[in-house]
Order: structure tokens, then sequence, then C-alpha cells
């Protein structure tokens, strides 16, 4: 087999660089090594930038979003007993917060690239990245048979635990890594919306959030201990904590049957560079946020979006220099990305060790936030996204 991209991974990243070559008549291959099913299944975040919404809708793959996405004018921040309401759209020219969940971005770009005669091998097992320095093929076992798939070029999409980036030479790479001392404990609850728009909440016994899937099926996380297993939360446990951590005068929170438990990571990483000779990482491959923020997919997003750009001039003009500046042009936006995540993150989250005056600092930084237009207009543009370059 050959193709002139093989790209590892359908995930957010894989899928929409796959289809915006097709787009510009460049061909490429994905292999991942789940199934549909189970990529289309998968819970994810939900909050789209306004620069991914508007990359969706003019590679045409933006109109069941158009549809059933929620779009939200800004988030509420909920502290010290006040609820305190960030109008983005009025901070930030009109740009807009769309929830539309993750595994729906996928299941329409899926059909996309099938319905255009792409080639998507799910279940494709053992890969192995060989020769990325001159002659680039994807090993991998795919129906029972080993098979071999040369490329010009591979994309490296296949998340943060994927084999991708180590196909980089190790002494090449450097990594910038934070742990934080905490982790969101998820649940989904089939439940009415009990806001209009998402609830931040920071209280002294920790962060909360209520965000949303669907009129009917609602997302909500608690900060818990980063050692805390599925098990060790009741439902009874996880309703008081949530209940202590919204409350709010005059406000109830809608509660229901919770139908998924989680426990959800908080890491801040960044390898570089994202490229060596032929191989380009994108998304989770290359770097992780805490989910606080929600920018983990759009930086995939704004990554593919430098990649077709770069491909399609090398394949027009034969002109590598958009392809050689692809890690340097890609990283100015993640290290914004990575530098509010953890802002949000540290805004919000009560650390275990954290002194008295942290805490008093933290909630000055919250009211500062809330009561200053420009600290909640830094807020809107990064939460709607910064423009593309
Ligand atoms: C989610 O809906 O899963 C979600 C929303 C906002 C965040 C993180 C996760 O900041």
């Amino acid at each position: 087999m050959r193709t002139q991209v093989g790209i590892v991974g359908a995930g957010p990243a894989g899928l929409l660089l796959s289809h915006l070559l097709h787009l510009q008549g460049i061909e490429s291959i994905i292999v991942d090594n789940r199934g549909r099913a189970e990529i289309e299944a998968t819970i994810r975040a939900g909050v789209l930038e306004q620069g991914t919404v508007d990359l969706l809708t003019e590679a045409g793959v933006g109109e069941r979003l158009a549809r059933e996405a929620f779009f939200h004018r800004g988030i509420y921040l909920r502290f010290g007993g006040g609820t305190h309401h960030i109008d983005m759209q009025a901070l930030t020219g009109g740009k807009r917060v769309t929830i539309y969940p993750q595994h729906e971005v996928l299941r329409d770009l899926i059909r996309a690239r099938l319905d255009a005669g792409g080639t998507i091998l799910f279940e494709a097992n053992d890969v192995v990245l060989e020769d990325v320095d001159a002659d680039p093929a994807i090993v991998f076992r795919h129906g029972g048979k080993t098979q071999h798939l040369a490329c010009d070029f591979i994309a490296g999409c296949d998340g943060s635990h994927g084999t991708c980036r180590s196909a980089i030479p190790q002494a090449l790479v450097a990594r910038y890594e934070r742990a934080y001392p905490f982790a969101w404990f998820g649940i989904l609850v089939e439940a009415p919306p009990s806001s209009d728009e998402l609830v931040y909440a920071s209280h002294p016994r920790g962060f909360a959030l209520l965000s949303t899937r669907s009129p009917t099926l609602q997302r909500m996380y608690l900060q818990c201990d980063p050692h805390d297993r599925v098990e060790d939360w009741a439902d009874d446990r996880i309703w008081d904590e949530l209940r202590a951590r919204t409350a709010s005068d005059g406000w109830v929170l809608e509660e229901g049957r919770i139908t998924q438990k989680i426990v959800v990571g908080m890491r801040s990483f960044v390898a570089e560079p994202m490229q060596h000779r032929r191989l380009f990482l994108a998304g989770d491959a290359a770097h992780v946020v805490p989910p606080t923020g929600a920018k983990g997919l759009n930086l995939a997003v704004a990554d593919v979006r430098v990649l077709s750009r770069a491909l399609e001039r090398f394949y027009a003009r034969g002109d590598r220099a958009a392809l050689e500046d692809y890690s340097r042009s890609c990283l100015r936006r993640v290290w914004k990305g990575q530098r509010f995540s953890w802002w949000m993150t540290t805004l919000l989250h009560r650390g275990a060790g954290d002194s008295a005056f942290d805490e008093r600092r933290r909630l000055a930084e919250l009211e500062y936030v809330v009561s200053s237009r420009h600290a909640s207009a830094a807020l809107a543009e990064n939460y709607v996204g910064l423009p593309f370059e």
C-alpha cells in the first residue's frame, strides 16, 4: 500500500487532517487500533472554540453542529456564595462558546471521510513506524495480515499514550511536564440542565463544574484526589459534594440517575519539537493540558490546520518552508493554551498544600477576574479561542 500522508490515529486530529487534505486533493490513509463503535462512543470534553467551529463549518462538516450544538454567550463563575456571569460574546466582539461533544465531532468527520471514499483502517494493531528519516512507512496488523503502508509523510495523531512520539530519537526531544495534586471525578447524569450555561464553581471543599451533553444528559465534575477510585464515590457522596460546592441562593441542582463515573487525570505536558524529518506530531501525541480550560481538542484542531496548510504548500509548489516551520508555528499557540489551562486550573482548584495566604490570594484573583473588564476579557479571549496566526 502507498499513500501521500499516512495518519496514525482516528481522533479529532487525524480525522480532521485527513478531511482537510482531501479537500486539497491530497491522499491519506488513517490507521487506528480501535473499532469505529468504540471511537464514536468515547465521551470526552465538549467545548469548541469559535475558530474550531468556523474551521469545521468551512470544511463542510459543520451542518449537524449548527443544528444540534448549544451556543452559549459565556460561562458562570461561582465562588464565595455568589454567581458571576462572564459574557464572552460581548467581551470578544461576538465569539461564542459552543457545546458540541467530541464524539459528535468524530462521528461527523468519520461520516465525511467514508462518504468521500476515504480509507480509515479500524482495528489496526501493533503499529510501528519505519524510517521516518527518509522513506517512511507504517507497519501494522490488520485483518489477520501484516500490512506495509509506504507514505511521503507520517502524521502522528495517536494521543498521549500513542507510539508515534517514541519514533523521534529521545535525545532530540525536550519534555516539559507538570503534575497537579488533584484530579476530576466525572459523572454523566440523566437529568435536565441546572443552568443555561456552564458553571465553574470554586469552593473551600474543592472545585466543581456543571456541563451538559444534551437536554436530558448532563456532565458534572468534582475535584477529587488523584488516587481516588470510582468505587470510593457512592452516589450519595457525589450529590452531597456537588450540592455543597455549587450551592447558591434560590438555585437548585437537578439530580438524576448517574450513568457513568470516571476519574480524569490532570497533567500539563509538551514534547518539543513536534516534528522530526518526515514525522509530524499533532494533538495529544505532542501536548496534553488539564481539562479545566477545555483546550485539548481545540489545540489538536489548530495543529492540523497548520499541518494541512503546510502540506498543501508542499504538494502545490514543492515549497518546504511551512513544513519546516510546523513545530515552531504550533508551539506558539500550544504554550498559550498551556498557560491558560494551568491558570484556569490554579485559579479554581484548592491545592492540597495551599497555605491560608494562597487561599486568600486565589479568592482575590477570582474577585479581580469578575470585577475588572480587562481581566474578564483576558479570560474570555482565551476561552473562546485566540485568533489563528
Ligand atoms: C465537558 O463538558 O466535559 C467539559 C466542559 C468544560 C470544561 C471541561 C470539560 O472546561
